[in-house]
């Protein structure tokens, strides 16, 4: 069966203000990451390869670089959120005029080093766009009055997704090898194919829901070290971390901010933002015998 592709929409929803918002120095504002997808095609496909290309503004290269280290200094990640100017107007145009010169370019077939710049252009702006939503959907769900970004929630439910079920997968013990090794496409940091060793293991054929979640807070398990990882949790304890992010107890009530607004806890749907630790302890938690709990 052909999956089934969602169209997120932001139409109605936009607002012009959040376009520099940067809640931590983890996140990019929405600004900075259309400004950056633009800039690659600019410096890595453009300039090498167009030769009428002329630069549209030398302050780019240092605004919107991210870590290219061979591209010379940029801005401090946290301090993305300054770049109030150039304005969002300016940072569309320049998507426009480097979409423009990026049309003049592909009237003549590309090179094989050309079309691996372009295969990588193209990925990277696929990871900025889902980084643009994770990111925007934190700095917002700062915002007390919990803002809409898209009618289109994102919550999968479990039963939707055909996941349901109690079967458990199992992994004998041995060498696998590990890297991508196909002839797609794949970033450097998913290559250097390399064997590793892996003791058996069983995975559970079902994802986790908010409702399962729910149990383990319920029986007091973000409080018992016995389930945590050492690190795991000072984590919690450093972080005061009592339930995942974006779950909030109003009045007595769960909710979860998704990007259309804060809703009640829907127990059926799939559990997402959990830390690895929490993933860890939910894990050891649900696999305790539970006279062993107590
Ligand atoms: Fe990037």
């Amino acid at each position: 069966m052909k999956p089934e592709f969602k169209r997120l929409s932001f139409a109605n929803c936009w607002n012009r203000e959040d376009f520099s918002l940067q809640a931590a120095p983890f996140v990019s504002p929405p600004k900075w990451h259309l400004a950056h997808t633009t800039w690659f095609f600019e410096e890595m496909v453009l300039k090498p390869f167009l030769k009428a290309y002329k630069t549209y503004d030398d302050t780019y290269a240092f605004l919107f670089n991210s870590y290219y280290n061979s591209l010379g200094e940029r801005i401090s990640r946290h301090e993305r959120g300054l770049i109030t100017r150039p304005a969002s107007a300016v940072i569309l145009k320049y998507r426009s005029h480097v979409d423009k010169f990026m049309e003049r370019l592909l009237e003549s077939p590309a090179s094989p080093e050309l079309e691996t710049l372009l295969i990588l252009g193209i990925n990277h702006e696929q990871q900025h766009q889902e980084l643009l939503i994770t990111d925007l959907k934190y700095s917002l769900s700062h915002n007390p009055t919990y803002p809409k970004l898209s009618d289109l929630n994102l919550i999968s439910d479990r039963d939707a997704e055909n996941t349901q079920g109690d079967d458990w997968i199992s992994i004998s013990e041995g060498v696998y090898t590990i890297g991508h090794q196909g002839d797609g496409f794949a970033f450097d940091n998913e290559f250097g194919v390399h064997r590793t060793f892996l003791e058996s293991f069983e995975i559970s054929k079902a994802l986790v829901t908010n409702g399962e979640y729910l149990k383990f807070i319920e029986a007091a398990a973000y409080h018992d070290p016995k389930y945590w990882l050492d690190d795991g949790w000072s984590w919690i304890n450093n972080n005061t971390m009592t339930k995942p992010l974006y779950w909030k107890k109003i009045n007595g009530d769960w909710f979860q901010y998704t990007i259309s607004g804060l809703m009640p806890l829907d127990e059926k749907a799939i559990l997402s933002h959990v830390s690895f630790y929490e993933a860890q302890a939910f894990a050891f938690w649900s696999r305790t015998p539970t006279t062993y709990r107590i």
